[in-house]
């Protein structure tokens, strides 16, 4: 979605091809949809998603990787929401997933347990047995102590866990300190020379089998480089063990696919195609990726209205029904997405500066400082864009507020695939202390 007016009243208003959002008849729509009556019908704010970009977006990796024999586990911290993981399902899409809370929604989404990899730094010793009894493909282990508890799981079941191996590279994926995993400072994977050891402890435990490595150097990457040097890394690793005799048969080279969210040129899936061939293919091993962002980032909008236009003293601020509470990327990593009115502005119009602020009471709580966009006034719906990724699942319930519902457009039609909770719903979990009687 482009952040700008569009070129005439009518047209697509967008000068990105991938965009799902696009002014139909002065409106911002999906698929036919226009967002006022998903606004009208579900209120504000809300997330709005369009599944035919998913699918588009998962299609052109499949379409650049299957041929190489790579398969497709998407990361499922991206988006969980139970719809949108069905709808991968369907396209055969497999799952990187971070916490029995995920593997659980997988396999409810009908995720096939073989196509199921688990990852994360701290895999519970009740996450690893429900793993282990659902069979999933393997588990991606990032310490010598995990493996210790994930041994000792599977020998209580008689069985031998799959593990890989997930090796920290030391490589800078140019990226967000915060969502940069590969350096050697980070807490992620284990350092390349500790490998082989580590490699033929799993090799010689009974409980434990073999399968092979894994990297991934952080998230929304838009130069190939970093990519090329980890694939190269654990290439390089790989023949090494297998010069010692062990098996690998299997590399998962991560995700981090970055996408475009104002001026950014990220990598093609061809490109990531020609590094893989480049450096891992000659392995002949069976390959995975995890994208997350990238299938789902460009298929989604959180759909606010405008509160308040108010003048500061050096400064126009526009205070939407949506906070960082809801979108949580702007604050936790100055984040730029774009923002659009949902009625499309007259060609040639005015334009304004202002920040765009949420209703949270901390000066952080800001999508977008000295914006320029079309006017807006208070009652006016505006979508921000690119937050189909890591919006939904970073809300939190901050200044008493209650999720945004989620809404999936899909062939014309569109369905609340997650409704905003009532007041009731939002404290039904909670139970006063039996001995603070209410006063009066
Ligand atoms: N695989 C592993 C092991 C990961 O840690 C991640 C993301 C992915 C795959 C998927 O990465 P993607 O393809 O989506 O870049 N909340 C942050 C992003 C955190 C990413 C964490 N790990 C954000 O909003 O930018």
């Amino acid at each position: 979605m482009a952040d700008r007016a569009p070129a005439a009243s009518g047209s697509a208003g967008t000068d990105r091809p991938d965009d799902a959002f696009v002014y139909r008849d002065g409106r911002l729509s999906a698929e036919g949809i226009a967002l006022d009556r998903i606004a009208q019908s579900v209120g504000t704010p809300a997330y709005v998603y369009a599944g035919g970009a998913i699918r588009t977006a998962y299609r052109r990796f499949a379409a650049a990787l299957s041929p190489l024999g790579v398969a497709i586990a998407y990361a499922v911290k991206a988006n969980d929401n139970l719809s949108i993981l069905r709808l991968l399902a369907a396209e055969g899409a497999g799952a990187d997933v971070v916490s029995g809370g995920e593997l659980r929604r997988v396999l409810a989404a009908g995720i096939r347990p073989e196509r199921i990899i688990f990852a994360g730094v701290g895999k519970q010793a009740d996450e690893i047995a429900a793993a282990l009894d659902a069979g999933i493909h393997q588990f991606n282990v990032e310490s010598l102590a995990e493996l210790d508890v994930i041994a000792a799981v599977a020998a209580a079941r008689g069985t031998a866990a799959p593990v890989a191996l997930r090796i920290n590279p030391d490589v800078d994926a140019g990226t967000h300190a915060k969502i940069t995993t590969g350096r050697s400072e980070n807490k992620f994977g284990i350092p390349a020379d500790a490998a082989a050891d580590a490699y033929r402890r799993i090799a010689a435990d009974p409980a434990l089998r073999p399968v092979g490595l894994a990297v991934h150097i952080g998230s929304q990457l838009t130069s190939l480089a970093p990519f090329r040097a980890a694939y190269r890394r654990i290439a390089d690793l790989a023949t090494a063990l297998r010069g010692d005799g062990l098996p690998v048969e299997r590399l998962d080279l991560g995700g981090g696919f970055g996408v475009q969210y104002r001026d950014e040129t990220p990598p093609d899936p061809a490109d990531i195609a020609a590094i893989v061939k480049e450096t891992v293919v000659p392995l002949g091993c069976g390959m995975t990726v995890e994208p997350g962002r990238a299938l789902v980032a460009a298929a989604g909008v959180l759909l606010a209205r405008v509160l308040y236009v108010k003048a500061g003293a050096t400064r126009r601020f526009v205070v939407l029904d949506a906070g960082m509470n809801d979108l949580l990327r702007p604050t936790l990593y100055d984040a730029w997405h774009p923002i659009v009115p949902v009625g499309a502005p007259p060609a040639g119009g005015d334009a304004w500066t202002a920040d765009i602020v949420g209703p949270i009471c901390e000066t952080g709580d800001t999508f977008a400082e000295g914006r320029r966009m079309a006017p807006v006034a208070p009652g006016d719906l505006v979508a921000i864009g690119r937050a189909g990724a890591y919006g939904a699942v970073m809300v939190s319930r901050y200044n008493g507020r209650a999720a945004p519902a989620e809404v999936l457009i899909d062939g014309g039609r569109f369905a609340v695939v997650r409704k905003r909770p009532s007041f009731e719903e939002t404290i039904a979990d909670e139970t006063v202390a039996p001995w603070l009687a209410r006063p009066g």
